[in-house]
């Protein structure tokens, strides 16, 4: 019972805005470009609508609007669900026919509306991809659009353009990365090491918070997005590391952070291997008297102070200018040997 008389209200409050509605034109763009309006024009025609452009002077500046003229056929559709909004109070700019002499002080922008209780958005999110297509168009979509622009942009009245903002930039509920943990457990961005860029909050650095020809929302492809900030002189030698020449830089170290240092996903031999398991069932580097190979841990490392001796030891992880990425000048194996023993 509750419900019927809900939506009676509902039905009368509608009839009552579309009444009102009928007698002026509901602006749904305003441009700055004139071919962007025009495209609208014609875009909004192609769906039946009766469209129109106008050209007006807001403080000095030529803005095309877009109208539409409520047609007969084109009821306002209701949703009970929703309570209904009401409608923007009508524009009540003053608007000066093309001139090209600097609008006087009457040609002000109107007023803002007395109360500003309800949410600034006038246009459902429909109407923002008209305008904004590109952004939702990459091969890989943010799941977040699916719960609509107002997800994270729940300050733009767009309305009006350029479009009025409230909350953080962009009319954002929060800048990032607190927008991005509003969804995303926070924790998994905090251990021992964290990416000084996640650190700073610079999650768009790496990610496009709509869509992206690239997998996981990234900017670029690996490891493209890591030369960014990381010079690539490093990765660039004359032996590369297949995981490196391949991108594949995330196979050793997270993104975002990690109880590791340098982000490693694995401590000293566990991290190699996950690629190579058999280094350290046979003997390696050398064949010694007992079929036993050179020592591969549980040693001081006498050339890195203070590290224990492992596979970077004789190694580099990324790339090196001497075969098998020997970490010193070495032009072959024995060359290696005489960094650390007299022979
Ligand atoms: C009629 C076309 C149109 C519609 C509809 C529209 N926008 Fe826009 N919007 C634009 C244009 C053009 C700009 C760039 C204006 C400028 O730079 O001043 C813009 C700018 C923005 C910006 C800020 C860009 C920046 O770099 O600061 C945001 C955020 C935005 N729109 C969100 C929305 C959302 C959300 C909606 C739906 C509620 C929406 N827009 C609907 C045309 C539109
Ligand atoms: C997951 C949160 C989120 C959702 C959902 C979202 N945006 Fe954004 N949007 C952002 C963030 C964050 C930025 C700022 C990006 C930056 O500064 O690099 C942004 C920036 C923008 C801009 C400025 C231009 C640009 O690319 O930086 C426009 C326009 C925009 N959004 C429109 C939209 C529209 C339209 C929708 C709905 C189809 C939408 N956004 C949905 C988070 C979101
Ligand atoms: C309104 C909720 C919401 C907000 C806010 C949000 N996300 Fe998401 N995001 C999601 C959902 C839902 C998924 C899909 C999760 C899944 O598939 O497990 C997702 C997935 C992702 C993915 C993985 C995409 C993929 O293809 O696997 C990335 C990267 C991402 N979000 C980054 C961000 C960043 C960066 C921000 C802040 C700018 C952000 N998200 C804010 C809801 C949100
Ligand atoms: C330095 C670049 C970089 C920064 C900064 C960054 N990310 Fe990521 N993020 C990545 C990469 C790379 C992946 C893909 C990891 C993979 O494929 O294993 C990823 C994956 C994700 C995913 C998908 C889930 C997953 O683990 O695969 C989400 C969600 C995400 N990032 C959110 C965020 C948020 C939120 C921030 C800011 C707090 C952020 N990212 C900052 C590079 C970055
Ligand atoms: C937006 C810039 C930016 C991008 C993109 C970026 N990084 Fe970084 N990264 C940094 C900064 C800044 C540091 C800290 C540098 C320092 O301390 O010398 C850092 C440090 C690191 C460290 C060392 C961490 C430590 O605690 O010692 C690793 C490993 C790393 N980045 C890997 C990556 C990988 C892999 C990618 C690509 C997925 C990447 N970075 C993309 C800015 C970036
Ligand atoms: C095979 C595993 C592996 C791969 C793949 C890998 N790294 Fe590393 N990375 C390491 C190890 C191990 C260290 C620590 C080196 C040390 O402590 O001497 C390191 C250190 C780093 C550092 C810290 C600065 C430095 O050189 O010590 C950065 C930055 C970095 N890597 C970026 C990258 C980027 C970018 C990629 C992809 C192009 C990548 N790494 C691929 C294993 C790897
Ligand atoms: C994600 C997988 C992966 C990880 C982790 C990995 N490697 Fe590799 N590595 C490879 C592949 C693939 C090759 C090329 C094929 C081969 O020779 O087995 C290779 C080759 C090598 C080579 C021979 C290079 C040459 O040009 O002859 C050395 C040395 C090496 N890796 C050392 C290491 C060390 C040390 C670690 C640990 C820091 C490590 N790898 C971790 C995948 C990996
Ligand atoms: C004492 C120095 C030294 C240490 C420590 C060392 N290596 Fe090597 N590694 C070598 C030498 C020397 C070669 C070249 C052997 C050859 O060409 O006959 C080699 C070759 C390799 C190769 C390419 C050939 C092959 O055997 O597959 C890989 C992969 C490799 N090492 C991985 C590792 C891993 C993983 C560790 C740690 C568990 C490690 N190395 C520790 C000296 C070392
Ligand atoms: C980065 C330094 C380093 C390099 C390079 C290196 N070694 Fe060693 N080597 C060590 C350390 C450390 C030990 C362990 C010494 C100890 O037990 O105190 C060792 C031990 C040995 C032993 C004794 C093994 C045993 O079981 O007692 C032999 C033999 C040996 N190395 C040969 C070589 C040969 C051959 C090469 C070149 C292929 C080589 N080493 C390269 C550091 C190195």
């Amino acid at each position: 019972m509750k419900r019927l008389a809900w939506l009676v209200a509902t039905a009368m409050l509608l009839l009552l805005v579309a009444l009102s509605a009928a007698q002026e034109a509901k602006q749904v763009g305003s441009f700055s470009v004139k071919a962007n309006a025009e495209a609208l024009v014609r875009k909004l025609q192609a769906e039946g609508k009766d469209a129109f452009l106008k050209q007006v002077v807001v403080k000095g500046k030529v803005f095309y609007r877009v109208y539409v003229r409520p047609g007969p056929k084109e009821p306002p559709v209701a949703k009970p669900e929703a309570p209904p909004e009401p409608a923007p109070p009508p524009q009540e700019v003053k608007e000066a026919e093309p001139e090209p002499a600097p609008a006087p002080p009457a040609a002000k922008e109107a007023p803002p509306a007395p109360k500003e209780a309800a949410p600034a958005v006038a246009i459902p999110d429909s109407e923002c991809t008209m305008c904004h297509q590109p952004l939702t168009q990459g091969k890989v979509v943010h799941t977040a659009l699916q719960m609509g622009c107002q997800a994270c942009h729940t300050g733009v009245d767009a309305s009006q353009l350029p479009h009025k903002f409230s909350g953080a930039s962009k009319g954002l509920s929060a800048e990032p990365p607190q927008l991005c943990f509003g969804c995303h457990q926070q924790k998994d961005f905090s251990a021992s090491t964290v990416h000084a860029p996640v650190n700073l909050g610079m999650c768009t650095s790496c990610h496009n918070p709509h869509s992206s020809a690239e997998a996981k929302l990234l900017v670029s492809a690996m490891p493209e997005l890591c030369y960014q900030c990381h010079d690539q002189g490093g990765f660039q030698k004359k032996v590369v590391h297949a995981p490196v020449a391949t991108g594949a830089c995330t196979d050793c170290h997270a993104p975002h952070a990690r109880n590791n240092p340098k982000l490693l996903l694995r401590r000293g031999p566990l991290l190699c291997r996950k690629c190579h398991p058999r280094v350290e069932k046979r003997p390696h580097a050398v064949v010694g008297f007992r079929g036993r190979g050179h020592p591969l841990r549980g040693k001081k490392d006498p050339l890195r102070e203070g590290k224990p001796f492992e596979c970077l030891s004789c190694h580099l992880p990324h790339a090196s200018d001497w075969a098998r990425l020997f970490r010193y000048k070495a032009e072959s194996s024995f060359d290696l040997c005489l960094h650390c023993h007299q022979m």
